[in-house]
């Protein structure tokens, strides 16, 4: 049984649970290593408190499962078996009585929920979602080289999208020449959809780019992130195209004051929400505080979103291992969006910052 499991299993016998069924696909793969997107298919991994740990996949996967280096028993399913029942009779097999069990609810779907309550009638279901969170909050060196090369991988992909800003081409012109950048370096998975917005587009904080053409006197707003060996990264950068107004700089540099002192009060005992406020009184003080409509920063790892969140009420402590990103953003509807994001890991006495694409207001010619 790996460390991570092991982890797991403790927790399981402080809280009298005789199996953990995991089933989203980033736990799994944090659990057993193996990383896979099975669409509608049940993908499970079934932990005990003294028994091995077994896996659940489709049959098609099985050589991959195996490839990934899980070396615990797996247990494969055609198109036409029943994998939920086949999970209670490997349990049964192994002669365990089951009164508590955990599942992730929040990914478990009412149907998946319906089948396991009626083969499980007497089991008390748990969610095993917050101890799991907990666990991939603080990343080992092995994760934090994966996010480090991810974020590299990062600002590469922003140096290429700035380059690529010409008159008249348009956002998704862009974002095509900065993934076919990457593909060419064998970048196989974004984090999420690349976003380049232009203008009053980039007021949208989850914007989708379009047809609209960049013109001189706008901002362009880059969001992307690149998945390394299941890690992400997350970064955004905004800069002018063309000369801007005194108003649209004050907005940048609002943001990047911001920004820079959110990282500056990162560091071990501080908490989630004084990070979170250290840049929204900057941004309120400035005037725009209804203009921040949003959260700090979240943690990354596996997921794009994950543990910590830095929200203005969280009280959690910052810890030496936890991978986050800061974001602060000013969006005026209908005018214009500046959002500036880094990734930092925290360290003994500080943070490091992980993406190191320059910040300063760049006026691109
Ligand atoms: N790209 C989504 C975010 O920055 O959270
Ligand atoms: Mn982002
Ligand atoms: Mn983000």
């Amino acid at each position: 049984m790996n460390r991570r499991l092991q982890k797991l299993s403790e927790w399981m016998k402080e809280n009298e649970v005789h199996v953990s069924l995991l089933s989203s696909p980033e736990n799994v793969f944090y659990l057993s290593g193996f990383n896979c997107e099975p669409h509608e298919r049940v993908l499970a991994l079934a932990v005990f408190r003294d028994e091995e740990p077994f896996l659940v996949c489709p049959a098609m996967e099985i050589e991959d499962a195996k490839r990934s280096g899980w070396s615990g028993e797996i247990i494969g399913y055609s198109d036409i078996d029943r994998p939920w029942e086949m999970i209670k009779n490997a349990i049964g097999a192994r002669g365990l009585a089951v009164g508590k069990a955990a599942v992730e609810k929040e990914h478990m779907n009412v149907e998946r929920f319906e089948i396991l309550s009626q083969l499980f009638p007497e089991v008390n279901f748990i969610s095993a979602e917050e101890k799991m969170r907990v666990l991939r909050m603080i990343k080992d060196e092995k994760e934090l080289s994966k996010i480090r090369k991810a974020c590299e991988l990062a600002d590469f992909a922003i140096e290429t999208g700035v380059q690529e800003i010409k008159e008249g081409k348009t956002e998704l012109e862009i974002v095509a020449a900065v993934e076919y950048a990457l593909k060419i370096k064998g970048v196989t998975e974004m984090s999420f959809a690349t976003t380049v917005l232009t203008g009053a587009n980039a007021a949208s904080p989850h914007g989708t780019p379009g047809m609209a053409k960049v013109q001189k006197g706008d901002f362009v707003l880059f969001d992307l992130g690149v998945v390394v060996d299941g890690y992400c990264s997350d970064i955004t950068r905004t800069v002018a195209f063309g000369e801007i107004s005194e108003k649209q700089r004050e907005i940048y540099e609002t943001v990047l004051r911001a920004q820079l002192a959110a990282v500056a009060a990162s560091k071990p005992g501080a908490t989630a929400a004084e990070i979170d406020l250290t840049a929204r009184t900057i941004i309120a003080e400035a005037g725009y505080g209804q203009f921040f409509p949003h959260r700090l920063g979240h943690g990354l790892g596996i997921s794009v979103h994950e543990y910590p969140s830095l929200t203005e009420t969280n009280p959690l402590l910052l810890e030496q291992g936890m991978v986050f990103t800061i974001e602060p953003g000013i969006y005026v509807p209908g005018v214009a969006g500046v959002r500036i994001e880094d990734n930092l890991v925290i360290t003994a006495d500080g943070a490091e910052i992980l993406t190191t694409f320059p910040k300063e207001l760049q006026i691109v010619k």
